[in-house]
This record gives structure tokens, C-alpha cells and sequence, in this order.
């Protein structure tokens, strides 16, 4: 039988996921579910820690949130398997081994380090494990031997340096335990990185981030979805109605095109100075309470209790298969 196996992960940094989990990813985890593939849903814990090692049991309380959002967004538990990284120890296993006969070089050239380099100015506050970062997601990835991997474009640098662990493993050992994986990033530029609601100090839309704090959050209530969209960036030189807009660099417009079938004619209106910001963030407010209605429902469904008891049983299925795994690496490096 085909491999119909797929594995993706979002980190615990923040409670909530946003639009751009949800586009980037999270819609093409439904939709394979709901084609019958066999879904892995991580929460990666672990990955979180790289950034909020002081706030550690904050993760955790994080990770159960993720979890339901997970499932408002339409994962259901009953054919997919939620769990939280940590709760499968093969990852960590796997992450070592792979830290062995990964390149350092590859891993300095990610360009998800350097900006987090960046970020943080100073090697000296750095942690070993941001550097290994990409080498755990390919012990995630990798545990579960997928077809493919749904993700958002900027994800693309981990997942290729996935696929030449993965064959330098087998190169190395002599062995085929791995087959390279696709890279599932949606088609659609506008899903694959959705823009936050600001724009960078040159004017120019940045993608949606808990980060930037530019998001709007798949449990936000109406009220909350209001305020977001109040604020959003739109054109800076259309101060009236009448004056022109420029649709393609107005985060509104944006989420219009993404959420309002008629989108064409708001665009159109816009440029020709024929409607307002305020109307277009009225008419997007209106289109996003209803869309994330249906998530908000699923969402109150669940108690915490309900969660833990899902992600154990997740975790159950998960362990079966990174097991079976981990068995065969042990093997093809003679390490028993
Ligand atoms: P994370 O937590 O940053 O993001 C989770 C998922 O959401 C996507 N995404 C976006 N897509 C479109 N537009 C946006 N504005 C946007 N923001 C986020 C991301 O591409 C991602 O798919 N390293 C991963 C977590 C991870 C993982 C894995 C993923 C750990 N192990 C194994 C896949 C497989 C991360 O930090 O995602």
C-alpha cells in the first residue's frame, strides 16, 4: 500500500495559533485528513524551549491550548493521532544520533538561525540547541517515515535539511531506512506566508507572527476580531474614500482576497477610490467572526481533561510507530 503517512508540528511558544497557522498549515492537515491519510499532529514542545527555556512550564500549559486549537480548527482525534513531542522520548533519541552526522555547516547556513542570531545579538546567551534546532524536526519528521510534511514557506530551509540527513543516513549505514519526504507548502503565495496586520518601518506587509503580535487568533471572539481589523494597515496615502488605494501592499485587502469571494470588486473599488478603508474592515470583520465561527464552537467543547486523555492516546500511537523506527536505525548502526 502507498505511503499515506503524514507528520507536522507547531511550536508551544503562545497558547493561541493564528490565521497563518491555519492557512500555512493547518487547513491542509484537515483536508488530508478528511482524504483518509493517517495524520501525526505534534505539539513540539521541545522546539519551544529554544526561545522560552525560562518559561519551560509556561510550554507546557501552551501545549494543551495548541492542542485545541488543533481541534477546533477540524483535526479530529478520533482519526488522527494529537501528542506533544516530549511525551514520545524516540524524538530525543533520534535528535541525538542525528546530531552525529549532521554537518555544522549546514546548520549555520539555515537562514532561520541567523535571524535568530540576530534576534538575540550575542552568541553568549545563545543555547547549543537553537543550532540543533532543524535536527530535531528531522528526528520528528523522520520517526514517522511520511509521505509529506504540511507546512508554511518559511519551514522550506528545515524540511530540505531533513531530506540530506535523511540520505546522508542511508549513504553512511548502507542502508534505505529512509525515503525522502515531499514539502506540502500551500500553492497560493497568500496562504503560504499570510501577512500580519502592521507593516515594517518601510511600509511593507511582514508575514503574521505571534512575534510581530500582528495575529489574528483562531479563538479570538468577535470582539477581539473587531479591534484586530480596526487597527490593521491599510494604504497610508488614502486618507478618504475617494483617494486611491493600493490593494496589493493594504493588509485588509489581503484577507479579503483570502476570505471574500468578492474580492476582485472590493480590490477594484478600492484602487478606484470608491470605498473606504472602514467599509472593506467592516466587511472583513463580518467574514472572519463567521468563518472562525465554527472553531470557536469546537473549541468550548473541550475540558482539560478531555485534551490529556486525547493526547496520551495520541502519544500511544505515535510511540508505536517512532518505536518500530528507532528499532531499525539501531540496526543499520550496528548499535544494540
Ligand atoms: P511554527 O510553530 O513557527 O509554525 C507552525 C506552522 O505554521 C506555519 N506558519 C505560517 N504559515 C503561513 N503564514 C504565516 N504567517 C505563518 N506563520 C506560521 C509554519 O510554516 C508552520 O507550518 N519548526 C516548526 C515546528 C516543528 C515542525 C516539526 C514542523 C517542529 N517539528 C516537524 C513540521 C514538522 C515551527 O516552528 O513552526
Amino acid at each position: 500500500m502507498a505511503n499515506r503517512r503524514i507528520l507536522s508540528g507547531m511550536r508551544a511558544t503562545n497558547p493561541r495559533l493564528h490565521l497563518g497557522n491555519y492557512e500555512g498549515a493547518l487547513r491542509n492537515w484537515v483536508e488530508m485528513q478528511n482524504d483518509g491519510f493517517d495524520m501525526f499532529c505534534m505539539v513540539a514542545d521541545w522546539h519551544g524551549l529554544t526561545t522560552m527555556y525560562e518559561d519551560s512550564a509556561e510550554i507546557s500549559r501552551n501545549a494543551r491550548e495548541v492542542a485545541k486549537d488543533y481541534i477546533a480548527a477540524g483535526i479530529d482525534p478520533e482519526k488522527s493521532a494529537l501528542f506533544i513531542q516530549s511525551h514520545v522520548k524516540e524524538h530525543a533519541e533520534l535528535h541525538l544520533l542525528f546530531s552525529m552526522i549532521t554537518p555544522l555547516g549546514w546548520l549555520e547556513r539555515t537562514p532561520t538561525y541567523k535571524e535568530k542570531q540576530q534576534d538575540l545579538g550575542t552568541t553568549e546567551r545563545e543555547p547549543y540547541g537553537l543550532l540543533g534546532y532543524p535536527v530535531l524536526q528531522t528526528a520528528d519528521i523522520l520517526l514517522y517515515k511520511p509521505y509529506g510534511v504540511p507546512v508554511g514557506r518559511d519551514q522550506a530551509p528545515h524540511l530540505e535539511i531533513g531530506n540530506d540527513i535523511a540520505a546522508r543516513f542511508n549513504r553512511l549505514y548502507g542502508v534505505e531506512v529512509f525515503q525522502p519526504y515531499k514539502y506540502l507548502i500551500p500553492e497560493d503565495e497568500n496562504r503560504a506566508k499570510v501577512p500580519g496586520l502592521d507593516a515594517d518601518e518601510n511600509g511593507v506587509l511582514r508575514k503574521m507572527s505571534k512575534s510581530y503580535d500582528n495575529c489574528i487568533y483562531l479563538s479570538a471572539t468577535p470582539d477581539e476580531i473587531a479591534e484586530h481589523i480596526k487597527k490593521a494597515f491599510t494604504t497610508p496615502t488614502k486618507l478618504r474614500k475617494t483617494d486611491p488605494g493600493v490593494p496589493e501592499g493594504c493588509a485588509v485587502c489581503q484577507y479579503l482576497k483570502l476570505y471574500s469571494p468578492d474580492w476582485q470588486r472590493q480590490w477594484d473599488e478600492d484602487r478606484a477610490g470608491e470605498r473606504g478603508c472602514m467599509q472593506s474592515k467592516k466587511e472583513l470583520t463580518e467574514i472572519l467572526v463567521e468563518f472562525l465561527r465554527p472553531f470557536r464552537e469546537r473549541r468550548a467543547q473541550f475540558d482539560d481533561g478531555s485534551i490529556e486523555e486525547i493526547l496520551a492516546k495520541g502519544a500511544e500511537k505515535a510511540r508505536e510507530v517512532a518505536s518500530a523506527t528507532m528499532s531499525e536505525v539501531r540496526a543499520a548502526m550496528g548499535i544494540y
